[in-house]
């Protein structure tokens, strides 16, 4: 089988509707098709400050969601980047072959750093595709299903695989982002032109998995939507009542052009209004869910302790070919 391989990061109390949407979703249903490993990227979530005792907690309740949509530890390996320590080590070597100049391209970084201002910006959020490079190229993998945001850190990391195996010899597979265009990049409710992200300057626009299904509802009835009256996926034109219909989509399985049919004649209230539905029914039984993995911490660790064990073992292979391609003595 081939290996799809991704990571949520643990930096929010809940994912987000984008989350699951562009990514999430589609871990879900690769699992029938290939050997599937995810992963908490907890070490990329302290490139930024975070609260020691809340990360901890962070990175169980995000296996416990993961968990709940429907992520099979029968079937897919599931782990925390930190209990594999063979990330850190293979991200210190595929550094020393990344260029400065190209690591400082990555436009993510670029707009983090703007954001923060250069005193606040660590190294480690400038090293930061590297170790996401490590985290990929450690297993092989064939399939990296993310949303749009992560196409450049996926076109460094086939670069690094593509540079370590020329220089070298060949050890890496080259991987392929897996971007589905209808939701690679589900949008803020209130600026529909703006990615849906947990960074947005309010939250109003963003649709937290365990919030209160009642919250989430009533901010899907305020999203912005435009002065015409006409029900049409059209994303140049209208962002706001296309954002809706690909989030109606995805949640129902309605086809888009069913739904524009559907609508035909009938206002914006009615379509916020049966989005607002669909959510509810899809985020109350995944709530309980939650609730119930996180309970149950014995199990939660157990799980993970199955998971890095057998990711150590496709890692391990992996580092051990490394470090002897590059000359460094192994352990
Ligand atoms: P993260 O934790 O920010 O986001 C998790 C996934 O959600 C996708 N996503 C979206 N998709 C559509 N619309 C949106 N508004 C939206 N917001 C977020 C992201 O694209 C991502 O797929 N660097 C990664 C984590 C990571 C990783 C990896 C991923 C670390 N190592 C190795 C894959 C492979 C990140 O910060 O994702």
């Amino acid at each position: 089988k081939p290996r799809v391989l991704s990571g949520i990061q643990p930096t929010a109390s809940s994912f987000h509707l984008g989350n699951y949407l562009g990514a999430l979703q589609y871990w879900v249903t690769m699992q029938d098709d290939f050997d599937s490993m995810y992963f908490i990227p907890n070490m990329h979530a302290i490139t930024v400050a975070q609260d020691p005792k809340e990360l901890q907690h962070r990175t169980r309740a995000s296996i416990a969601q993961l968990l709940a949509i429907g992520i099979d530890p029968k079937r897919s390996t599931l782990f925390v980047q930190s209990q594999v320590p063979e990330h850190a080590e293979l991200a210190w070597v595929l550094s020393c072959i990344t260029g400065f100049g190209e690591a400082g391209r990555m436009t993510q970084f670029k707009d983090k750093s703007a954001k923060q201002g250069a005193e606040n910006t660590t190294v480690g959020l400038y090293t930061y595709p590297v170790l996401m490079a490590a985290d990929i190229l450690l297993y092989q993998a064939d399939q990296v299903p993310v949303g749009e945001d992560q196409r450049q850190h996926l076109e460094l990391t086939r670069n690094l695989a593509q540079r370590f195996n020329t220089r070298f010899k060949k050890t890496f597979v080259v991987p392929e982002a897996h971007i589905v265009k209808g939701t690679a990049k589900i949008y803020d409710l209130q600026d529909p032109t703006a990615k849906m992200s947990k960074s947005a300057s309010t939250d109003a626009g963003l649709i937290n998995l365990l919030d209160d299904p009642k919250v989430s509802a009533k901010k899907i009835r305020s999203a912005v939507t435009d002065t015409e009256r006409e029900i049409r996926f059209d994303p140049e034109q209208k962002p706001g009542v296309s954002n809706l219909l690909v989030i109606h989509t995805s949640l129902t399985g309605t086809p888009i052009v069913t739904l524009e049919r559907d609508y035909a004649g009938k206002g914006y209230g009615d379509l916020k209004s049966d989005v607002a539905d669909a959510l509810v029914e899809f985020v109350t039984p995944l709530r309980s869910k939650v609730e119930e993995y996180l309970s149950d911490r014995g199990e939660l660790d157990r799980i993970l302790a199955a998971g890095s064990e057998r990711a150590r073992e496709i890692a391990g292979k992996t580092l051990a070919r490394v470090y002897d391609r590059v000359g460094l003595l192994t352990r």
